[in-house]
């Protein structure tokens, strides 16, 4: 099938994703590799997965969590236990496609002595070997990965076994029909090449039950059986009649009656009340509440499908840790809601380090990754060791920068830095992707010497592995804020990227927020709403568009309990089916909390001559004048003391920035958005003296460099990086640092290379 052929536009009343694993803007979007991929990451889904209904008195049943999420109650541990047990290492190696050798066993030979090489000790394998290993129904061939897992335990390696179900055999496709999906115009979709199954297809679900059963059966007591990663980047939704079938069911458990989702669906708008539960079809609406919950929805049988596959390797291997590895910040799932079936994260990041910059959203995400399992530590499942093939101009990555990558990794939590892939193949779609080992087939090439000086670093840190970091600060992330804010069209176009015209750049935002805090070196959780928040003393919360039951009398409590919020423009607009408040905004209780009320919000064209200026004397120490984008409310104080107000229009005077004390803490309203860097850097230099944070080095840093940081076992551990291409120096006073990996002491005015990136403890 020739590239492109299977993209589609979206269909109306569908919202298309952007899918933006580091959140830093366009240039840094990930382009998917071919048009099934383009498409399976486009389609909208979601659910409330793992979720139990709570009656509300007067309204349709909330979903909460039903239990805290990891960690909430319990004392965290100091230190966790490494990813395998038995291997207090973290973790080095990749995807490995021997299956892709089979004609060549002297391929696999050599490989193995270049791992040994490179200092690698863990592969996922068999990700999408499902032709290999049933290549006709019932048919299976074990053979070939029996003598693979042998090779890995002779050298007392580790394998994340793949379960296969991210790609189906053609027997399959042929031989079943409904394992195919049915895509968004009512066609069945053709076999295709990858991650196009349909998550419902009791067939198919037969099929991955009998295939995962004899894995989990066959290796359960390998000793090179180290865990399972499940299928491949989870993604896709499809409108067979199972699937449609069962979201109604869905719709059934959620609402109880027609009534209440029309109702809570607003559907009387252009007469689209439902009189049967069967005439609702997620491809057609005008209602905004639908959308989501097909995303909902999809994340809840997305969450399903995985746990039914991992039932089978469960029931063999209960000891062993499951995960499936995630696409950072992708729109077409709300991860959070597989953090329960999984015991690790894991995620792929492909990030263009070309500045600074770049590498603040990737440590957001990687914040957001350790924090979904309450500061366990997580793996980097796939990176690539050199370029890409699929992003517009994959660069090679510059002496420094492979190891600058792994240990932003490994300082943000990760506990196994994994590469895509171990070994290029001849040919098909990903023979010119970076790997390991190059077509030139040697330890010689310069990404291989990176891997192994790499290798050989991982030997001097295993005093980090379980460590992990306990932020005083916290910023929400929430996947059905996001998608709240992206069905709802207005107040403005978004830049309408990857088709999201309501698009309100939500990641992006976040990445804004997140940045001060990362060049003053303050570590940061990345939580959502449904999050404790009493085990940090400041959230800031950018656009929460919807709040979900139960958000504002949490957050309510956190603040007077003496906790620091930030409240941004477009905050507390919606409830849980995208109803707006009424009373005035920010609603359901924010107004009051914040102090404010936001009037209007006014849509800005690029020129827009509204400004910020500061309140001289303000309690945050801001000065200056900062020009703002694309949206500014206008905001009354209600209490509320104003920072900064708007400079220009009739806007002017109005408050931009205000405080109001609620108890014994404060909440902060900005109003509208700041176009650069400064106002947000003045507002958390401001916070952190008010709220004293605490910075993980206590000196000033340069742009471009940040300290970020692990502690456990009575170590804490700095990890200092200059994602510069320029050497910096920073001064550390009295401060003497020790680099754990080749005991070099910084003191004094310490150099930094072009990116460097250190692992030290102040001694
Ligand atoms: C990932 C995928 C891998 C490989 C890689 C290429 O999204 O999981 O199988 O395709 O991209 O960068």
């Amino acid at each position: 099938m020739p590239r492109g052929a299977r993209f589609r536009a979206p269909t109306a009343g569908l919202l298309i994703l952007r899918n933006g694993p580091y959140g830093t803007g366009p240039r840094d979007i990930r382009m998917p590799h071919h048009a099934t991929d383009i498409l399976r990451r486009r389609l909208v889904q979601g659910a409330l997965g793992l979720t139990a209904s709570l009656a509300l008195p007067g309204r349709l049943r909330a979903w909460l969590p039903d239990r805290a999420p990891d960690g909430a109650g319990a004392a965290p541990p100091d230190r966790y236990a490494p990813v395998v047990a038995r291997f207090p290492h973290i973790l080095h190696g990749g995807d490995w496609n021997p299956d892709q050798w089979l004609h060549e066993p002297a391929v696999i030979e050599q490989d193995f002595a270049l791992m040994e090489k490179a200092g690698c000790n863990t592969f996922s394998v068999g990700i999408f070997a499902w032709g290999r290993l049933e290549p006709a129904e019932g048919r299976f061939e074990f053979g070939w990965l029996d003598e693979v897992l042998d090779g890995l335990a002779r050298r007392g390696w580790n394998a994340l076994l793949a379960t296969p179900s991210g790609a189906k055999p053609r027997w399959m496709s042929e031989e079943y029909e409904e394992v195919r999906r049915i895509d968004a115009q009512g066609r069945r979709e053709p076999h295709g090449s990858r991650h196009n199954h349909c998550f419902t297809s009791p067939v198919y679900r037969d099929k991955v039950r009998i295939i995962n059963t004899r894995l989990a059966e066959r290796y359960k007591t390998h000793p090179a059986l180290a865990g399972w990663h499940i299928s491949n980047e989870y993604s896709g939704t499809c409108y067979c009649s199972f699937c449609l079938a069962a979201f109604r069911a869905w719709l059934r458990s959620r609402y109880a009656t027609l009534d209440a989702l029309n109702a809570a669906y607003w559907s009387a708008f252009w007469s689209q009340t439902f009189q049967w539960w069967d005439q609702i079809d997620p491809r057609e609406s005008p209602m905004d509440a639908l959308s989501l919950d097909w995303q909902r929805f999809t994340t809840h049988q997305t969450v399903d499908f995985m746990r039914h596959e991992i039932a089978p390797l469960k029931a063999a291997t209960p000891h062993l840790p499951v995960t499936t590895n995630m696409m950072g910040t992708f729109g077409g799932l709300d991860y959070w809601r597989f953090t329960e079936i999984s015991d690790r994260m894991s995620w792929d990041a492909y990030p263009q380090l070309r500045d600074w910059r770049a590498a603040v959203g990737l440590a957001m995400t990687h914040d957001m990754y350790r924090t979904m399992k309450g500061g366990l530590p997580f793996i980097l499942m796939e990176s690539t060791p050199s370029n890409t093939n699929w992003q517009q101009t994959p660069s090679l990555k510059q002496p420094g920068q492979h190891r600058q990558e792994m240990l932003l990794a490994i300082g943000h939590g990760a506990d196994a830095t994994m590469y895509f892939q171990w070994r290029k193949g001849r040919g098909a779609f990903e023979k010119m992707h970076g790997a390991v080992v190059d077509h030139e087939g040697s330890d010689r090439t310069r990404v291989f010497q990176d891997v192994a000086a790499h290798g050989a670093l991982l030997r001097t840190l295993d005093a980090v592995v379980g460590t992990t970091v306990r932020p005083e600060v916290a910023l929400v992330h929430d996947w059905e804020v996001r998608w709240a804010l992206g069905f709802t069209q207005g107040p403005r176009r978004g830049p309408g990227e990857w088709g999201a015209p309501y698009d309100k750049e939500y990641v992006p935002t976040l990445v804004d927020h997140y940045r001060p805090f990362w060049k003053l070196g303050i570590s940061v959780d990345a939580i959502e709403s449904l999050s404790p928040f009493d085990r940090y003393r400041l959230i800031v919360a950018p656009m929460l568009f919807m709040l979900k039951p139960g958000v504002v009398e949490r957050l309510k409590a956190f603040v007077t309990g003496g906790g620091t919020l930030v409240l941004t423009y477009l905050s507390g607009v919606v409830n849980e089916t995208g109803l707006v408040h009424r009373g005035g905004l920010p609603g359901s209780g924010l107004r009051e909390l914040a102090g404010v009320w936001a009037e209007e919000v006014d849509s800005l064209p690029p020129d827009a001559p509204r400004r910020i200026t500061a309140v001289p004397g303000n309690a945050l120490g801001l000065i200056g004048e900062h020009p703002v984008r694309d949206y500014c409310e206008r905001v009354h104080a209600e209490g509320a003391s104003v920072l900064a107000t708007c400079a220009a229009g009739f806007f002017a005077g109005m408050p931009v920035l205000t405080v109001n004390r609620v108890g014994a803490g404060r909440v902060y309203y900005l109003a509208a958005r700041p176009a650069e860097d400064a106002l947000h850097d003045q507002v958390v230099a401001g916070l952190a003296r008010t709220v004293r944070l605490t910075r993980n080095l206590d000196v000033d840093l340069p742009e471009g460099v940040t300290v970020q940081s692990r502690s456990g076992g009575g170590r804490t551990f700095l990890f200092l990086h200059n994602c510069t291409d320029r050497e910096l120096s920073i001064d550390l006073g009295v401060t003497r640092l020790t680099d754990v990996t080749d005991g070099t002491v910084l003191a004094g005015l310490a150099h930094l290379p072009p990116f460097m990136s250190r692992v030290v403890e102040i001694s």
